[in-house]
Formats: structure tokens, sequence, C-alpha cells
């Protein structure tokens, strides 16, 4: 056929390479490092980072997490301190989780509604010193509770999906009063996006937007977190009646779906490199703002292995990123975010 037309073109038939290799070679656009800029197509900047930080209570107060190497929890005057610097860096947004003392945990989560909680002042003064940096709070109860679940419990001692709802209402309240521009509902109740959103309308919280952890799964990469939070200390069994099955991705576009219908600005999949597939079906499917969380555990296996030289943790670290957002991520959840902004500012 090609030869046919060729012929009737003029042209030799000979001049015409096959398809492929060898006229086809790939590497053509790989050898020069200008070449490799210019066809490159995913490009990772600060505007995509969170930075996820632990407060405490106490005045400049550090402590270590110890699965985290590098981490530690911080106190609010400390935290505003890491506010200013991540501003400084350009990072968009920083997410903030309490270490609630173990004294004032219960059954009943009551801690959460406090407006005077530790993540209530930590928001407030972060909000006053450091107006141009969003800020993020999870919306889920583990920090809370005596037994370390995300809700509250019924008699026979499961989470209880509608009365956890009401008491998330009340929290996302709270924190969205304490100036907090981002809840994200990080629980898995059914119904929680819906119910939230209509009570921050009926509030005047109209601008507050909701970023859901609507694909959260009932994962082993939080271990270090629920130590940093500590919420591991009483926490028995596991998460696997509200979280997702690992092995489920259908599923995953259900919970999407259901979030953006309740009123979600934006959407999460938590964790990251292990549901990179999650992440591209995600973003496709709704278009909405794709958020992806490099979990504590994924943060302790490059930080480990680095420690002992088994790999490089910088390069590991920007080809892990660089991965989220080839796989459609808007943002990424990073407790790498300072080093990483720090990076790219000494790239340009
Ligand atoms: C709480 C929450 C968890 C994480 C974020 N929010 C832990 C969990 O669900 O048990 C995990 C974050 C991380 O591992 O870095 N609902």
């Amino acid at each position: 056929m090609r030869t046919e037309r060729a012929k009737r073109s003029g042209a030799k038939a000979t001049g015409y390479p096959k398809p492929g290799y060898p006229a086809t070679r790939l590497r053509r656009n790989r050898r020069a490092d200008w070449s490799r800029r210019l066809v490159r197509e995913t490009t990772l900047t600060t505007d995509d980072l969170v930075w996820p930080i632990f407060v405490i209570e106490g005045e400049r107060q550090r402590s270590e997490v110890k699965a985290m190497p590098g981490v530690e929890r911080l106190s609010i005057d400390l935290a505003v301190k890491a506010a200013e610097e991540a501003a400084r860096l350009g990072i968009p947004a920083i997410a903030i989780f309490p270490n609630t003392d173990a004294s004032l945990r219960d059954e009943e989560a009551s801690e959460a509604f406090n407006p005077g909680n530790l993540v209530c002042r930590a928001v407030r003064a972060i909000k006053s010193a450091v107006p141009e940096i969003g800020l993020i709070c999870d919306v889920a109860l583990d920090p809370y509770t005596s037994h370390g679940h995300d809700g509250l419990l019924n008699d026979a001692g499961e989470v209880d999906n509608d009365r956890t709802v009401e008491a998330l209402i009340t929290q996302a309240l709270v924190q969205a009063e304490a100036g907090c521009d981002i809840l994200a509902p990080s629980d898995m109740m059914d119904g929680r996006i819906g119910a939230i959103r209509a009570a921050l309308e009926q509030n005047r919280f109209t601008e507050t937007q909701i970023l859901s952890y609507a694909v959260k799964y009932a994962s082993a990469f939080y271990g270090p977190f629920r130590e940093a939070v500590g919420s591991s200390a009483q926490f028995r069994g596991d998460k696997k009646a509200y979280q997702m099955d690992p092995a489920n991705g259908d599923e995953a576009l259900r919970e999407a779906a259901l979030d953006v219908a309740e009123g979600a600005d934006m959407l999460m999949v938590k964790p990251g490199l292990p549901y990179l597939d999650i992440v591209w079906q995600v973003k496709e499917a709704f278009k909405l703002p794709t958020f992806v969380y490099q979990t504590s555990g994924e943060y302790a296996m490059i930080v480990g292995a680095a420690e002992r030289g088994w790999l490089d943790r910088d390069r590991v670290v920007m080809e892990s990123l660089t991965a989220f957002k080839r796989a459609g991520a808007d943002a990424v959840f990073t407790y790498f975010a300072p080093e990483v902004a720090r990076r790219l500012k000494s790239a340009t």
C-alpha cells in the first residue's frame, strides 16, 4: 500500500522509512538536558504542596515523632513560626493536626467541640500571624476519642454512622468559626459531606471549602501518624468497618460521586503511591481538584531507607511527588513540603 502511494506521488519507495525503529528512536528527545526539559509533561511546583503539621500544648515545645524522623510536634508559638516559614517558601496551605492531651480524650470526643481546643487555638494564632496561608483541618474524632476511632461507638462497640455525623457537624462548625479555610472530613462516615455543607450554609459559612477525604483506605500506612497524634496508645483493632478495602477500585468512584453530589469542593485520595490508579480514575471521572496524601508511612519508608543509605532521599522524594502529579493530582499533602519548596526555590 505504502509503496503504491509512494509511486503515485513520484517519491522513491525506498525513501520512506518503515514505521517504528529505527525511524522512531525515542531516545533522541532524551539525549540532552535542554531537550528533556522541553518535552517534559509534568512539572512539580511549590503551588502543589500542602504541609501537614502536628501541634501540642505548651510554649517553645517540640517533640519528636519516632516513626517519622525529622518531623516534630510543635507548640502553637512554634507552629506559627513554621507557618511563617511555609508562607516565605510559597507553600499555599498547611494542614494542622492536634495531639490532644490524653486527659482530654473521652468516649464521646467532647474536646472536639470545645471552641478553645488546641487545634482551634492553633488556627486562630496562625490566621492572625500569617493570614496569607490557607489552613486545613481534619474533621474526624480520632484525636479526641479515648478509644482512637474516628467516630462515636454504639452499644455494640461499633462506630455509629449517624450519631458520628451529628458530632462531625459540631466539630466542623467549631473549626470554621475558629477560621479554618478548608474543612477536610477524613472520617469516612456516610452522608457527612452533605450534612456538613448544609450546616455551613445555615450558619453563614458559605465560603468555607470542603476537601473530602472521599477515598480513604483502611491502610497500614497510617501507623506513624497515629503515633504523632497520640491515638495509637488505646487503639485496638482496625478501621475496616468505615475506611475502604484496599482491594476495591469501583467503590472509590461511588464514594467520590456521592461526595461531589453532596457539595465537596475538592477530593482526596489516600494513601498516595500505592493508589495512583485511583487518583487517575477520580481525576478523570470528576474533574474536581483532586488531592493525594503522601502518608506518614510513605514518609517513614523513604526516610528510613535513606537513613540506612539504601535510597537517595532527595531524588526519591522528587520522583514520588512528580508521580502524583503525572497521575492527575492537583496537590499533594506531604511531610516533605518545606524541604521540597526549598529545593525548588534554589533551583530557580
Ligand atoms: C484521621 C487521619 C489519619 C490520617 C489523616 N487523618 C489516620 C487514620 O485515619 O487513622 C493519616 C495521615 C498519615 O498517615 O500521614 N482520621
